[in-house]
């Protein structure tokens, strides 16, 4: 290898903040590999790396559309037929949309990604909850705005604190975001809460970015569109076959934005940005139209299957001394509370836990809760067996380290 003769070629400070704690951490994972040890990794919600199987229909729309050449650019906003699909699918649930305000986009990632760009620049504010999904305050440092804070509530099953949002609208308020079901709570809402989330946004007159990505992961079934409580409301909703259609590796997403003309201005925004990224991966916009109209009997299959490891997960975290758990009521997570001694942070807890069983969490602070909150979220994609493992594991290495500090 060459010897450096120059000084290292500098980044741009916007960098510093940003930060994805659930794949920064895995750096410390891999030194962890490299000296011997095994990993079991819980940080990323990727059913694929735990045996889940996306639909075989889906894969082979994608397969036919590469055969029958749709292998060229689509256009910007995606195919016609995906965003008819998806404007229906929002209709069934509750949103009515044409499909000239549906984008198909790169993941729920993309969808955010461009709005947050359009609706949001320097010394803008942007209403995110805590904990958060990281992405949304990455992307705002990105853009130069500022992620304001609302907190949930663990005591009340991880509720959104209304009086708390209330208190921190102000004039340079841009957007709300919302994520109903929740990451990391797995927690979702009741329509109260919702119908209250939504007249915020149509009072105060911001958007409302309805992140949905989980609506159909719910253990009693699908929930509903956040819009459809008032489908005149400033809403943009967000999903992709990520999650429940087990296809993470496809960056096949969509976003429907509300059909109040006070969003017309940010829809053309939007579709602005989404010309100069050309278009989402053609193929898969094929899979969208297979999942929307087709079969869904995996999603039973899977909630089910979530379910299970969800009660597990809590009855085996709460018997763990000084680790209490929200029952989750969606997704694949749970953000459990060590209750750690003072000066000690998640971080520590969370690598500790890394270097002496292989066992990879990422700790709350990662998702924006307090560092001496000794928060921790946990993927439990595994199967029952080895979660079993993993929570022996967990148990016995709690105790140590809190009898240590
Ligand atoms: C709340 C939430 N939003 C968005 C995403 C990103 O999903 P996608 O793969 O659709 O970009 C995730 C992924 O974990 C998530 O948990």
């Amino acid at each position: 290898m060459a010897t450096r003769t120059s000084p290292a070629i500098p980044v741009a400070k916007r960098i510093g903040g940003f930060v994805y704690a659930i794949r920064n951490i895995v750096t410390e994972a891999r030194k962890v590999e490299a000296a011997g040890q095994t990993v079991r990794y819980l940080n990323i919600g990727d059913p694929i790396t735990f045996g889940f199987q996306t639909p075989p229909h889906l894969i082979e729309a994608v397969e036919r559309a590469m055969r029958d050449g749709q292998n060229g650019y689509a256009p910007s906003v995606g195919i016609l037929p995906a965003r008819e699909a998806v404007a229906a699918e929002c209709l069934r649930r509750g949103m009515p949309v044409t499909p000239d305000r549906v984008l198909i986009t790169s993941g729920t990632s993309e969808g955010i990604e461009l709005t947050l760009t359009a609706i949001a620049q320097d010394g803008d504010e942007v209403l995110v909850p805590v904990p958060t999904y990281p992405l949304y305050t990455a992307v705002l440092a990105k853009i130069g705005a500022r992620a304001i804070f609302y907190r949930t509530d663990p005591g009340r099953g991880w509720l959104p604190d209304l009086d708390h949002i209330r208190s921190l609208i102000g004039p340079a308020t841009r957007a709300l975001v919302v994520i109903d079901p929740n990451n990391p709570t797995g927690a979702t809402y009741p329509a109260t809460v919702r119908r209250e989330l939504l007249d915020l946004a149509d009072r105060h007159n911001f958007p409302l970015l309805a992140d949905e990505v989980y609506a159909d992961l719910a253990f009693d079934g699908p929930v509903p569109a956040l819009a459809s409580l008032n489908p005149d409301a400033p809403v943009i909703s967000f999903s992709s076959l990520s999650k429940a259609y087990l296809a993470p590796g496809w960056r096949a997403g969509w976003m429907a934005v509300g059909r109040t003309d006070r969003l017309d201005e940010v829809l053309a925004a939007i579709k602005k940005l989404a010309d100069g990224r050309l278009c989402s991966t053609g193929p898969m916009e094929y899979a969208i139209v297979a999942a929307l109209n087709g079969d869904r009997s995996h999603q039973e299959m899977f909630r089910v299957a979530l379910k299970e490891r969800a009660e597990l997960t809590t009855r085996r975290l709460n018997a763990i001394p000084g680790i209490t758990a929200v029952a989750p009521t969606a997704a694949f997570y749970s953000m459990p509370r060590v209750a750690l001694p003072p000066g000690v942070t998640d971080e520590q807890y969370v690598i500790s836990l890394l270097r002496e069983t292989g066992v990879l969490c990422v700790y709350g602070s990662g998702f924006g809760t307090r560092p001496e909150d000794g928060f921790f979220r946990v993927v439990f994609l595994a199967s029952p067996a080895e979660l079993s493992d993993i929570y022996d594991a967990i148990g016995e290495f709690t105790q140590t380290f809190l009898s240590r500090h």
